[in-house]
């Protein structure tokens, strides 16, 4: 069992923020989990930022087995949390439960739903199961259709109302922690008073339990990434001054240099055992 447990995740609320990060992949998680991060996620946003998507409707589960897999093996410490796409648990209860369950066995120690209130009966399933369950409100992108785009929620009494009633059903059927997304501040620190669960947040300001953010975002990897990000650094830039360096020198016949390749030092050697390997093929 690795360090951070749904149970530690629940326990820091009120002493000590919570950090959590995307990953879809062995060389990622592997960063993550040394730097210390709290959760590593593999989320379904890889829709977008590895498949190239323009949103997360058409990820299968197929991809999160794969991708969570992988991450499972590179985390030795960190909690490591796999989505449900969208389809996979809106269904039936029944087959919200299967699709839980291979995550698990794919590597994951929790899954994360979008939704709270539509989807408690679940949740409370899960959780009796053994199955550790994060929730999701706020902006849900699987319910980007529905909401009109990605947009800030908690604007009118309704969305308040609703936020909120998510993060109680998640609370009550079990859910060890809440993600809020795109939430006015002011409504973020509502339900972080009102819930006794973790609520992390991205793009909900600093009133809130924890922080998520999306790799690719915060390491800045595409040029532009959504206002509520904080780009940490600008790899993008730096890998493609790398790769066009790469292109450069091996058109320049700069790359390969003598410290990147090995040959004979008796030529003579080489020429009599070439040869015979020429004749014994008929060449
Ligand atoms: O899939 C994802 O990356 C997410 C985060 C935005 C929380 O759900």
């Amino acid at each position: 069992m690795r360090e951070v447990t749904p149970k530690k995740i629940r326990e820091m609320k009120g002493k000590e923020k919570i950090t959590m990060v995307t990953a879809y992949d062995y060389p990622s998680a592997l960063l993550a989990d040394k730097a210390g991060i709290d959760i590593v996620f593999v989320g379904d946003s890889l829709g977008m930022v590895v498949y190239g998507d323009n949103n997360t409707l058409n990820v299968t589960m197929e991809q999160m087995v794969f991708h969570t897999r992988a991450v499972a093996r590179a985390v030795k410490r960190a909690l490591v949390l796999a989505d449900m796409p969208f389809s996979s648990y809106e269904v039936s209860v029944e087959e919200g439960v299967k699709n839980a369950v291979r995550l698990i066995q794919a590597g994951a120690d929790a899954v994360k739903i979008e939704g709270g209130a539509d989807h408690e009966k679940l949740v409370r399933k899960l959780v009796r199961m053994g199955i550790p369950v994060m929730g999701h409100t706020g902006l849900t992108p699987q319910r980007y259709l529905r909401l009109g785009g990605y947009r800030i929620t908690g604007e009118t009494e309704e969305e308040i109302e609703e936020i909120l009633r998510d993060a109680k059903a998640l609370e009550r059927a079990g859910a060890f922690a809440v993600v809020l997304e795109f939430v006015l501040a002011d409504v973020a620190k509502l339900v972080t008073e009102e819930v006794s669960i973790p609520t992390i947040g991205i793009g909900a300001g600093p009133y809130v339990d924890g922080q998520v953010l999306v790799w690719h975002d915060l390491l800045g990897i595409y040029e532009s990434s959504p206002p509520f990000a904080k780009r940490y650094a600008e790899l993008g830039g730096i890998i493609l001054e790398a790769l066009s360096q790469y292109n450069r020198e091996v058109k320049a016949g700069e790359f390969p240099s003598s410290e990147h390749y090995w040959e004979y030092q008796d030529k003579e050697d080489f020429e009599r055992k070439a040869k015979n390997a020429l004749r014994r093929l008929d060449l």
